[in-house]
């Protein structure tokens, strides 16, 4: 059974169907994306896996429970964590304290553990921002934001990694990075699960894809199968007419580089 199972999921706010019965699983040692065009429900996705919005039908099991009425809190303790798409760190905290305050509210393990500040330096050194521990976190650059999410998250020892957006703002070299990263985490057990937007990164380090368009799951496969599917190349390309609705994901060119990239 797959760590993550997602089944059935609406999710309505007023006469918006913003997921309607998508179903999807992320699984250990494996990195899920869950990719779409914007508005597609991707983040509505993840409120309804971490329990900050209740489908409207649909259930989420997490580690062999039904969680779809469990707390917040208590599927983070059961081993879930996320990043937001907005950065969320305490901005007048610095980076080592922003971490740290993650470690004590992750089952309050920091006031038991005897060295809790060697193990909030040795996240930070694993994403790679070891040398901003002492800047605060509003006057550290959106990249090293994102990966301080990350560390925010990993401290806690999750078994599931929700990831939302996590490359944006992350330059080239970072992010090839953070996908090296990923793998190694994954090699070391967690299941990720990343909605994203660089298609060169999804590509790169995703063993399954679920692609969302409007609110179903259209396509769900390998990356080659994903890359190759019409609907998905549809759902990307979108009508050139209708602004703002699909086709603006932002690193594809609708006009030529739809097959190579995806
Ligand atoms: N709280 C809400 N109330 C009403 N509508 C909402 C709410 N949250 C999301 N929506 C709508 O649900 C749809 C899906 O939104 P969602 O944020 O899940 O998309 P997304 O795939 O994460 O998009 P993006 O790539 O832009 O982040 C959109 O039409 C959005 O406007
Ligand atoms: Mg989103």
């Amino acid at each position: 059974m797959p760590l993550l199972e997602v089944n059935d999921v609406v999710v309505r706010f007023g006469g918006v169907t913003a997921v309607n019965q998508a179903g999807f699983t992320a699984d250990e040692r494996r990195i899920t994306g869950l990719i779409g065009p914007n508005g597609a429900g991707k983040t509505t996705c993840f409120n309804v896996i971490t329990g900050l919005q209740r489908p409207t039908s649909g259930s989420v099991r997490f580690a062999g429970r039904n969680v779809t009425r469990t707390a917040v809190h208590r599927r983070a303790k059961r081993g879930m964590a996320r990043t937001f798409q907005r950065l969320e760190a305490f901005g007048s905290l610095s980076v080592r304290d922003n971490v740290r305050v993650a470690l004590d509210i992750s089952g309050g393990l920091g006031g038991l553990m005897r060295n809790p500040r060697a193990k909030v330096d040795q996240v930070l050194e694993r994403v790679g921002i070891g040398e901003y521990a002492d800047e605060r976190a509003d006057a550290i650059p959106t990249g090293t934001a994102r990966l301080l999410e990350l560390a925010r998250c990993l401290v806690g020892d999750p078994t599931l990694l929700l990831l939302d957006e996590p490359s944006s703002g992350l330059d080239e070299t970072e992010t090839d990075a953070f996908g090296e990263l990923l793998i190694a985490l994954a090699a070391e057990g967690k299941a990720i699960l990343m909605v994203e937007h660089d298609m060169d990164l999804v590509m790169t380090v995703c063993d399954d894809i679920h692609v969302l368009d409007f609110g179903e799951i259209i396509c769900s496969g390998s990356p080659a199968a994903v890359r190759a599917d019409e609907r998905v190349q549809a759902a990307y390309l979108g009508s050139s007419d209708t602004p703002g609705t699909q086709h603006d994901l932002a690193p594809i060119d609708a006009t030529t580089t739809i097959p190579a990239v995806l």
